[in-house]
C-alpha cells in the first residue's frame, strides 16, 4: 500500500510494527474520549472557501521563537521513538531538518540528545520534572552545551495517565515470563521490525537519561522508572530553578486552561503547546482545538502559543492557526510514519501535510500563514426561521 494520508500511515504503522508499540502509539487513556474528541472537533471546523483572488504569491513561513521555519508545523516529542524505526529519533530529525521544521526530541527518547545533534540537528529538548534535580540540572547543562535552540517543559504529566490498551497488549502490567513471551511471539511476526530495530537499532535504551535508568532491561522497566520519578510536586516556581540553568526560550506544553496559560506568562515562559498530551492523561478533558482560542485570547501576544492533538493533515494546521495557534506540532502523524518506513516516511508524510496546507491557504485566500485569522472559518449559520420559532 501506498500511504496518501496520514490514516494510510497508521494502516502502515499497524501491519509493521509489534502489537505492544502500535497500541502504545494509537492508544489513549481510560476511554479515549479526548483522543477522539481531538480529531472530531478538528474535523467538525468548516473552512471558508474564497475564490478568484490570484493567490500566486503564498508565504507559508513562520518565525518562531526567533527561528525560521518552512511551515507552521513541527514535530512534538514522542517517547520510546528508536523502537517504531532504527535509531528512530535520529530518523526523524533529519526528515524535519530537511523539511525545514523543527524536531522535538523527548525525555525518553531512544536516542539520546547528543545522538540526534550529532545525527541530524540541534533538537528542541522535551524535559519532564524529575524528581532527582542534580540529574536534571545535568541534563539541562548537556542540551545548552548542545546548542539545542529550544526547551520544551511538560507540565501535564505529573503521573502517567492510565492506558487500558497498554495493559491488553502487555506493554505494561504482564509478569517477566508474559511479557518474554510477547515480545517473542512480536518478533516472529514482524520479521522487518525485528531485523531493522530489535537487530540492527540497539542499543534500546533511554538515551539520554540512561545513566539514570539502571537495571531496566526490558522496555517495561522504562515505564516503571517514570511512574517512579516523575515529580508531581512541581509548580510553576520550579520554572524560576529551570531559569538558573536554561538561559534559552522555554515552551509549556500541556495547556488547556486559560488560567494556566497567564501563569506561564506570569512564570516567565516565552511559549505554550495547547495540548492535552494526545489525550493521553485526563481522559474526558476538551480537545486542544476547542480550548486554542480561549488561551489566545488568554495571552494575547505575551507569549507564543502552539497547539498539537488531532492535527492529521495540512487542512487541520490551517484551522489552528485560524483560531489562534502561531504553529501547530504532530506527533502520532510522525510516529506513525516512522513506523511506517522510517526517515523516507517521515519525510513524505511532512511533504502532503505541506502541500495540504498550500491548497488549504490558496482555497481560503490566504496568503500568508503569518497573517491567517478567524475570516478563513466559516462559522454556522444561524437555524431557519421555523426552527428558530420552535426553540
Ligand atoms: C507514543 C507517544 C509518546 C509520547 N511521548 C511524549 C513525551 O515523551 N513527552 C511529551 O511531552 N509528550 C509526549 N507525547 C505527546 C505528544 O507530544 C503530543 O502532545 C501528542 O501526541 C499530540 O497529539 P497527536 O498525537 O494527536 O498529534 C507522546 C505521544 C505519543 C502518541
Amino acid at each position: 500500500m501506498r500511504a496518501a494520508s496520514v490514516s494510510d500511515y497508521r494502516e502502515l504503522a499497524r501491519r509493521r510494527l509489534p502489537k505492544i508499540f502500535f497500541e502504545y502509539i494509537d492508544g489513549g487513556s481510560y476511554a479515549e474520549e479526548t483522543l477522539r474528541r481531538n480529531v472530531a472537533d478538528l474535523e467538525a471546523i468548516a473552512l471558508r472557501q474564497r475564490v478568484m483572488r490570484d493567490m500566486t504569491e503564498l508565504d507559508m513561513g513562520v518565525e518562531v521563537l526567533g527561528q525560521e521555519l518552512s511551515m507552521p508545523v513541527g514535530l512534538s516529542p514522542v517517547g520510546m521513538a528508536g523502537m517504531y524505526g532504527r535509531r528512530g529519533e535520529v530518523q526523524a530529525a533529519r526528515a524535519a531538518a530537511a523539511a525545514g521544521v523543527p524536531f522535538c526530541l523527548s525525555t525518553v527518547g531512544v536516542c539520546s540528545v547528543e545522538e540526534v545533534a550529532k545525527g541530524a540537528q540541534a533538537p528542541w529538548f522535551q524535559l519532564y520534572m524529575l524528581k532527582d534535580r542534580g540529574y536534571m540540572r545535568e541534563l539541562l547543562g548537556r542540551a545548552k552545551d548542545l546548542h539545542c535552540p529550544v526547551l520544551v517543559f511538560t507540565v501535564d504529566l505529573p503521573v502517567p495517565g492510565a492506558r487500558y490498551r497498554d495493559v491488553r497488549s502487555g506493554f505494561t502490567g504482564a509478569s517477566k515470563f508474559e511479557a518474554a513471551m510477547t515480545q517473542l511471539w512480536d518478533g516472529i511476526t514482524h520479521p522487518g521490525w525485528t531485523w531493522d530495530v530489535f537487530v540492527n537499532g540497539r542499543p534500546h535504551s533511554l538515551g539520554s537519561v540512561a545513566s539514570a535508568v539502571q537495571d531496566s532491561r526490558r522496555v517495561t522497566d522504562f515505564l516503571s522508572w517514570i511512574a517512579r520519578n516523575f515529580d508531581r510536586s512541581v509548580t510553576w516556581k520550579d520554572l524560576d530553578w529551570v531559569r538558573e540553568t536554561w538561559d534559552g526560550p522555554i515552551v509549556v506544553k500541556g495547556v488547556l486552561d486559560p488560567e494556566d496559560a497567564r501563569d506561564a506568562v506570569r512564570a516567565g515562559a516565552q511559549g505554550l503547546v495547547v495540548s492535552n498530551h494526545g489525550g493521553r492523561q485526563l481522559d474526558g478533558v476538551r480537545s486542544s482545538i476547542s480550548a486554542l482560542p480561549r488561551i489566545a485570547d488568554a495571552v494575547g501576544n505575551d507569549l507564543e502559543v502552539f497547539m498539537d492533538g488531532g492535527v492529521r493533515s495540512g487542512l487541520d494546521v490551517l484551522k489552528a492557526l485560524s483560531l489562534g495557534a502561531r504553529a501547530c506540532f504532530l506527533g502520532r502523524a510522525w510516529a506513525y510514519a516512522l513506523g511506517a518506513g522510517g526517515e523516507a516516511q517521515v519525510a513524505k508524510m511532512l511533504a502532503t501535510v505541506r502541500s495540504e496546507l498550500a491548497v488549504a491557504m490558496i482555497l481560503t485566500g490566504c496568503r500568508s500563514a503569518q497573517e491567517a485569522g478567524p475570516e478563513l472559518l466559516d462559522g454556522l449559520d444561524p437555524p431557519p426561521a421555523s426552527r428558530r420559532d420552535l426553540s
